[in-house]
């Protein structure tokens, strides 16, 4: 079975150096720049193309593996020039996009597919050491989808079949899981800095931290792995926070705050605190506007 690779970039080359490695030819691979293809064509022992039609014609599988927005248009471009058939199979990575955006394949008779890692790859080299391990979810066409499972066990990972209704929710499960995680520790580095630590410094010191975290909910499960002021029903400290944000980095405050109503009901959830008390931080926690004009009330009832 051979296999072509049309967009030379992370998970392109990674899915080619893996399969490669158990067996597969890599038939060729194409890219926007030739640069780009040869260099993935250094590491694949194939050759580089400069048009994608080149790869697809001398492919069994054909891997999209551009950017999301650009699988349609490619997809497009090699069905008008003849690269797609019967027989063959045509497959992206995409989370956000179903198998329908290879439509134009499947009217030249070959079979669509969407297969996607939920894995982040930095580089090629990342996705070869991440790829293992990792579901991925497989949509499209039914006479496909023994392939799409054997390639997915090729790759050292495990098969979710998905509805295409269900991948923009699937998919914003994913970015919350990765994207945004990038996102809270950046949060929290800017509060260490804000608390006077050098960035370097917070880098090194929220590690440790991060981990132990992950191993909690890993050992624990969620809600159970849950620590800290809002799971104990510490109002004082939650206060205090709020109150040091607002003075230093008041631009921050919008984030802790929704992130502390839903960690409160997560509190709600593990047990640790009972209905009134989730009610209490929700106040506490209220979006700044709503919290500045309520602010007495919650007090009060907060040192109860
Ligand atoms: N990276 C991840 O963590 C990750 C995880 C899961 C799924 N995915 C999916 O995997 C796919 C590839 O993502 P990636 O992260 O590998 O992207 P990437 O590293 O940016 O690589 C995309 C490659 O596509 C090429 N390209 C862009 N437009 C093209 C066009 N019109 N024709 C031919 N080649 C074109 C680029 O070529 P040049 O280098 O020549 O400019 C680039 O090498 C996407 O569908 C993405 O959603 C990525």
């Amino acid at each position: 079975m051979r296999i072509g690779i049309i967009g030379a970039g992370a998970v392109g080359t990674g899915v080619g150096i893996l399969l490669r490695r158990r067996g597969y030819t890599i038939a060729g691979v194409a890219s926007r720049t030739l640069a780009s293809a040869r260099r993935a064509a250094a590491r694949l022992a194939c050759p580089a193309f400069e048009g994608a039609v080149d790869v697809a014609r001398r492919a069994d599988v054909v891997f999209i593996t551009t950017s999301d927005q650009a699988i349609g248009q490619v997809a497009a471009s090699v069905a008008a020039q003849g690269g797609f058939r019967p027989g063959q199979t045509v497959i992206h990575m995409s989370g956000s996009l179903t198998s329908a955006v290879l439509d134009p394949a499947r009217q030249a008779g070959a079979l669509a597919l969407s297969l996607h890692p939920l894995q982040s790859c930095a580089d090629a080299d990342r996705a070869v050491a991440n790829l293992p391990g990792s579901v991925f979810s497989l949509e499209g066409d039914r006479e496909a989808l023994p392939l799409g499972k054997r390639l997915v066990t090729e790759l050292g990972g495990e098969y979710f079949l998905i509805s295409p209704e269900a991948k923009p929710l699937y998919h914003a499960a994913a970015c919350v899981a990765s994207n945004y995680l990038v996102s809270l520790i950046d949060l929290s580095r800017r509060l260490m800095q804000a608390a006077g630590m050098e960035p370097e410094m917070a880098a090194r010191a929220l590690a440790p931290l991060i981990k132990g975290t992950l191993d909690n909910i890993n050992e624990k499960g969620i809600p159970q792995a849950l620590t800290g002021p809002i799971a104990r029903g510490d109002f004082g400290t939650v206060r205090d926070h709020l109150k040091a944000m607002e003075a230093t980095v008041p631009e921050l405050g919008e984030l802790y705050r929704a992130l502390g109503r839903y960690t409160a009901g997560l509190a709600g959830r593990k047990g640790s605190i009972d209905a009134r008390k989730v009610a209490l931080f929700g106040q506490i926690l209220a979006a700044k506007f709503e919290a500045a004009s309520g602010r007495a009330g919650v007090r009060g009832k907060a040192g109860q």
